[in-house]
């Protein structure tokens, strides 16, 4: 289990979030909703053990991160994943784009080691890339130049990245705005699968109808902190916070 334990972060003098606590299972989808600007992303960082907060703990099965020395703190963040809002592709194909996921992880994970070693020499692509683009749909691409990708296929690349690495955690950050129905579709069922295969999946989206489609559990942030975390079909039909309620029936945008 992932945990953040009353976590409080600025920029500056301005509170973002708040005294935030959250925690998030390996096999559960936790979707986050909230307005542009409400701490969306921050949260993210702050879940993916890069931003340290101001106070609180973040917790991974039951290790507190900002206490661990710094190689602890390096092994507990190699079990996050997190796919970021702009594809960031590399200037590679789709296939050793995806690679990429497995090759950080050869520094620890013996079979992985031992999988890229007998890869050496020749073009095979690894089981885990091939099984990660089937998931998102792109198995046909593998040889494609990344660079000449759709905007809904990088995005898709990104996500089969991440997968590749076999996360514990995957933190996916806004995964379909700009994205076409189709797409949109796709990455969702790609969330699913990832839940099926034991990941604890965080999804930011300021789309709270995917929420709604993708989530087990949903955190609404409005202002600096939580006003309600709970099952999705409590959160989306019977909510039990003001602010919630109007926030959901969109009468209130912030
Ligand atoms: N590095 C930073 N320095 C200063 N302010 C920042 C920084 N990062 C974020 N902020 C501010 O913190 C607030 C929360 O930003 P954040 O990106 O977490 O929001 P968000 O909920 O993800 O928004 P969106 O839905 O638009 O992506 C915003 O007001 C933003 O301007
Ligand atoms: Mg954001």
């Amino acid at each position: 289990m992932m945990r953040l334990r009353r976590l409080s972060h600025s920029y500056g003098d301005e509170p973002v979030v708040d005294d935030v606590s959250l925690s998030v299972d390996q096999g559960e989808v936790v979707g986050i909703i909230g307005p542009s600007g409400v701490g969306k992303t921050t949260l993210l960082r702050v879940l993916s053990l890069f931003l340290e907060p101001d106070a609180g703990s973040v917790e991974l099965d039951g290790d507190a991160v900002w206490d661990a020395d710094e190689d602890e703190r390096l092994a507990l963040r190699r079990q996050v994943g997190m796919v970021f809002q702009d594809a960031s592709l590399f200037d590679a194909t789709v296939a050793r784009n995806v690679e990429y996921g497995l090759r950080v992880r050869q520094g620890w994970d013996e079979r992985l080691r031992e999988q890229l070693r007998s890869l050496v020499g020749s073009t095979a692509t690894p089981d885990a890339v091939t099984d990660a683009l089937e998931i998102v749909g792109l198995n046909g691409k593998l040889d494609q130049h990344a660079r000449s990708l759709s905007g809904g296929e990088a995005q898709r690349v990104s996500f089969a990245r991440a997968l590749a690495y076999e996360p514990d955690y995957l933190l996916l950050d806004e995964p379909t705005s700009d994205l076409d129905p189709r797409n949109t579709g796709l990455i969702e069922e790609a969330i699913g699968e990832a839940r099926d295969r034991g990941i604890g999946v965080v999804v930011a989206t300021h789309d709270m109808h995917q929420a709604e489609r993708v989530a087990d559990r949903v955190g609404v942030l409005l202002g600096d902190g939580f006003t309600e975390i709970g099952p999705t079909e409590t959160i989306f039909e019977n909510p039990t916070d003001e602010r919630t309620r109007k926030f959901i029936s969109g009468e209130l945008v912030y």
